[in-house]
């Protein structure tokens, strides 16, 4: 391990660098290990699974944009029975921790699968309670502080394994409800799920997604990740998992000077499948070369934060 790069993120769960990706944006990275060595990655991020298998939405359903792209996909998943029988044994093959991402249509939902996780190899869950493209894009978990307080302490009365909960940025209230997570057990925080967007084809006379909008990621949201980012770290202190298109290095050192504890690598993948793995080396090389580490690249912008806070 690069001691360099070490990312003690809680205890008993310290990753050997900061680099993962984004769920939904590398499956449970089995692609991935066909275009090179994923067990360079931090760790692995699954794509979202629900308790009930999902077919997702119609298409079309993604959509590119410039700097970035639009995705309407529905948590299209085989369902946890299915993922964890089939698909999780063979992720956790691959070398790094597995992060599951884990979604639901109610309250009870989610506590089943948190129950239903337990004990079956992963690290972590990684809460999605922000995608846009389901139950008419509500999120009602991820925009009520008070809602988020209540599912955060039931989850967490419920699990052994630590808790990221993925907030959306598609709220004004971003900051209470990261303070709500935490209040209730959360033990982390992954900032920022896409920002919903649209696109149109006005000579067709229609939306280019089937269901009319959809979540945007990829470069073009990466000053709001930042700002979200630099946001929350102002008032909670748990790990944040910092997302929202990243593509260099330099990005990836911004997300830690903000106030990430580690980045996840999202809509790069999409063209760039080792884009985790390059960082990851690049990250490494930047950090011999200019003698600093992880832990002294995050926080660069503690006293700017101070500063604001005060003022
Ligand atoms: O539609 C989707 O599957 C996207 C999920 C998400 O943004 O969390």
């Amino acid at each position: 391990m690069n001691p360099l790069l070490r990312t003690p993120l809680l205890d008993g769960l310290e990753l050997k660098n900061p680099v993962m990706p984004a769920s939904g944006t590398y499956g449970a990275a089995l692609e991935g290990k066909e275009f090179g060595d994923v067990r360079e990655l931090g760790a692995i991020v699954t794509k979202t699974v629900t308790p009930k298998p999902r077919k997702g939405n119609p298409p079309p359903r993604l959509a590119e944009t410039p700097c970035g792209m639009l995705n309407s996909i529905g948590l299209e998943n085989p369902g946890l029975e299915t993922f964890l029988a089939e698909v999780l044994p063979r992720a956790l093959e691959l070398g790094p921790p597995v992060i599951l991402n884990l979604g639901g249509e109610s309250l009870e939902e989610f506590e089943w699968g948190v129950e239903r996780v337990q004990e079956t190899g992963v690290v972590a869950l990684e809460i999605n309670l922000s995608c846009p493209n389901v139950q008419g894009g509500a999120l009602p978990f991820a925009t009520d502080p008070e809602a988020c307080l209540r599912i955060a302490q039931s989850l967490s009365n419920r699990s052994e394994l630590p808790l990221f909960f993925k907030l959306s940025p598609n709220t004004h209230l971003l900051c209470e409800v990261a303070m709500a997570a935490v209040e209730g057990g959360a033990q982390g925080l992954t900032l920022i799920n896409t920002l919903l967007g649209m696109a149109v084809d006005w000579r067709l006379g229609r939306p280019r997604i089937a269901r009319g909008v959809a979540g945007l990621s990829g470069p073009a949201i990466k000053p709001v990740a930042l700002r979200c980012i630099y946001q929350v770290r102002q008032v909670v202190e748990v790990p944040i998992l910092g997302v929202g298109g990243i593509q260099s290095v330099e990005d990836v050192c911004e997300f830690l000077a903000a106030g990430a504890s580690a980045v996840q690598v999202g809509t790069q993948h999409f063209r760039e499948p080792l884009a985790g793995v390059r960082l990851a080396r690049e990250l490494g090389e930047l950090c011999a070369q200019e003698g600093f580490s992880v832990q002294d690249l995050q926080n660069r912008l503690g006293k700017d934060r101070k500063r604001n806070r005060d003022h």
